[in-house]
């Protein structure tokens, strides 16, 4: 099982749309796919037809301590979704107080290792304990960097600092591999040319894909269906498959 964790605290970067992509695509591969929806606003819940509940705070949280098994829905799209909804508002608190608050899903995920091929883990846009919960659980985190947007470049680089010091509640495994996405790319502005090199050169991460901007994605989630889903030969689930195959490998 291979945990891939979307994460930048910088907010509107793409990490849903990257998240509902990875997922919808490992289940057109015929993977079995979880996604976890970590985000009190439940965009990749509702964006996957499920019911926002709060079944991730059922998980996380100690004192309601329920498996994953017993609280996960199956989206209409082919993969298992532990939901979220505005009541998770409380459970970063609840894990600030908990024993070991940092690492309960990596915990939680152990359960069902056998179970799933892939899990995707959708962030807050912030570094509050829920985002350190899907670091320390990471095989590998993929951050969107919105082209256009020289903060999530920032973003980016408090992302890795956090992930490397997430590094010691990682038991043996060193921190996870950061892969910046580029998102909203639009390969003719000089600008969003200028932050991939400052990621490449400045950050010394290269980059792992370019996801073109096109208001066909912000149509379709308007009208709560993944873009992938919908359009599975569109350019940017060209990019997002690429990104994937980069991750998983190909598809059996
Ligand atoms: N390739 C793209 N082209 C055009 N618009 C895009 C593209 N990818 C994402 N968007 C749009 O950008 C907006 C922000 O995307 P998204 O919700 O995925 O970001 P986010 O990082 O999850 O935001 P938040 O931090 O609020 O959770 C949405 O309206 C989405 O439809
Ligand atoms: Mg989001």
């Amino acid at each position: 099982m291979k945990v891939i964790t979307v994460a930048n605290q910088k907010g509107g970067v793409g990490k849903t749309t990257s998240a509902a992509a990875f997922a919808v695509l490992l289940a057109q591969q015929g993977r079995r796919a979880l996604v976890v929806d970590l985000d009190q606003q439940a965009n990749l819940t509702t964006l996957l037809r499920v019911d926002p509940r709060n079944a991730t705070g059922d998980v996380l949280d100690p004192s309601r301590g329920q498996s994953v098994a017993d609280v996960v829905q199956r989206s209409e799209f082919g993969m298992d979704v532990l939901a979220a909804s505005q009541d998770m508002e409380t459970l970063d608190l609840a894990l600030a107080l908990a024993p070991a608050g940092q690492v309960r899903l990596r915990d939680a995920l152990a359960v069902v290792a056998g179970d799933y091929d892939a899990v995707v883990i959708d962030c807050p846009p912030n570094v509050g304990l829920l985002t350190i919960n899907a670091l320390v659980a990471a095989d590998v985190v993929v951050a969107p960097v919105r082209a256009s947007d020289i903060n999530s470049v920032t973003g980016l680089a408090r992302l890795r600092t956090t992930a490397e010091r997430s590094g010691p509640l990682r038991a043996d495994r060193a921190a996870p591999p950061i892969l910046p996405l580029l998102t909203v790319y639009n390969p003719k502005k000089v600008a969003d040319g200028e932050i991939e090199s400052t990621i490449e050169q400045g950050l010394k991460v290269p980059i792992v894909g370019r996801i073109v901007a096109t208001t066909k994605v912000e149509r379709d989630a308007n009208k709560r269906r993944p873009h992938v889903a919908h359009r599975p030969d569109s350019t940017v689930a060209e990019g997002y498959r690429e990104v994937l195959t980069a991750i998983m490998g190909q598809p059996a």
